[in-house]
């Protein structure tokens, strides 16, 4: 980027990567605060924050081989009481982006195993979705399948709750919808990144408490169900990389450890881990807060003159709103506006090719009032 100046727009490099939201921060002079990522309101749990703070003094050693005792917390985070049983079956990443190439990788390996020399690919019903998966599964050489393509795919990947749509199926029709998609032998990932703002119940309408599903899929279809986790949302880490992949065997969590780089969760993100499991009072706020402030949002939007035509796209309890303001030009005015604000959103036109659309996240209602104020004279 020699001579030119770098801007948000050119912060990615269109020819190698995905556009993300995120990034206008830095080119900010004013900046108030990111409606562009789907973090939650609350910002970086404290403690977890201090823990990883302290670890930074430990960084003339390499941090642990086995992401332990990191992973064990997790694993009882997710399991609870149960969860030396299934601890086996989980392994971290350096964000879930490390871990969707992993098991893409693993997954066309397993499709030239069974013979397969183009093998295909498909995402979710909805029609647009998290783009890594795709981009993962392009340069890996997959054939990608349309979404209304009822033909069974290879490789299906679903992001649920889906970002950035908002749609969302509870455990039985996922599972459903994921039988009538992929092939017998194929491979699934399930991304629940956005899951965990369910509720204090999420555990219940999640495939994290599916074992038996997920045993009786690769024994029965040989299809194989990851389930995967960003952890760089709900906790607001996203500078920090951390993810995890609860795979259907301890044997597919071998394979995936095989070829994944070592130490690749560092040190003070362990430390993180450990401290941010306990941090319950957090996730509790994250809950009883994050409806009420996406409501307060959308009245705040539905407010303003403009908004007549605007639709507002996902489930209740997300962090996030799916925005269709109906028309390509007042969107493209509204992202400038809110960028003079400084207060960006993320466009849904670079990635997604909504271009009238725009997502939104939820705030606290201080930073939603200056959103609204720039957004008053679109
Ligand atoms: C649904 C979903 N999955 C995975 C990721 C990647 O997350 P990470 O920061 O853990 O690599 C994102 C990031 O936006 C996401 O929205």
């Amino acid at each position: 980027m020699l001579g030119e100046q770098t801007t948000a727009n050119n912060v990615w490099d269109s020819k190698t990567q995905t556009f993300h939201g995120g990034q206008e921060h830095r080119f900010i002079n004013n900046f108030v605060e990111d409606f562009s990522v789907t973090t939650n309101y609350l910002g970086t749990p404290p403690q977890a924050l201090a823990a990883a703070k302290q670890a930074m003094g430990e960084i003339h050693h390499y941090p642990a081989a086995n992401q332990e005792p990191a992973k064990t917390h997790l694993a009882e985070f997710l399991w609870g009481k149960d969860y030396a049983e299934q601890h086996g079956r989980l392994l971290m990443g350096n964000g879930a982006s490390e871990l969707i190439d992993l098991v893409v990788r693993k997954a066309l390996l397993a499709a030239a195993e069974r013979g397969q020399t183009q093998p295909t690919w498909k995402g979710s019903p909805w029609n647009v979705q998290y783009r890594e998966y795709q981009r993962s599964a392009e340069t890996n050489g997959f054939k990608i399948l349309e979404p209304s393509n009822p033909e069974r795919a290879d490789m299906v990947c679903i992001v649920n709750p889906c970002n950035p749509t908002g749609d969302y199926f509870s455990v039985e029709p996922l599972k459903e919808w994921i039988k009538n998609n992929v092939k017998s032998g194929g491979s699934v990932i399930v991304d629940e990144s956005m899951q965990p703002w369910h509720s204090a119940e999420f555990r219940k309408d999640s495939l994290i408490s599916e074992h038996a599903y997920a045993r009786d899929m690769w024994t029965e279809e040989q299809v194989s169900v990851h389930v995967m986790h960003s952890w760089t949302k709900i906790w607001s880490c996203t500078g920090l990389r951390i993810g995890s992949v609860i795979c259907p065997t301890t044997a597919h969590c071998e394979a995936l450890r095989k070829i994944q780089v070592p130490w690749s969760v560092n040190g003070p993100a362990l430390a993180f881990v450990e401290a941010v499991v306990n941090e319950k009072d957090y996730l509790n706020e994250t809950w009883e807060n994050t409806t009420r402030l996406r409501a307060h949002l959308i009245d705040q939007l539905s407010s303003l003159e403009q908004s007549k035509e605007w639709v507002y796209h996902g489930k209740k309890f997300l962090s996030w709103v799916w925005l269709d303001m109906k028309s390509e030009a007042m969107a493209e005015r509204a992202i400038d506006l809110a960028r003079a604000a400084g207060v960006p959103v993320r466009s849904g036109k670079p990635g997604y090719k909504c271009n009238s659309f725009i997502r939104v996240a939820v705030r606290k209602e201080a930073e939603v009032a200056v959103l609204i104020q720039a957004w008053k004279s679109l």
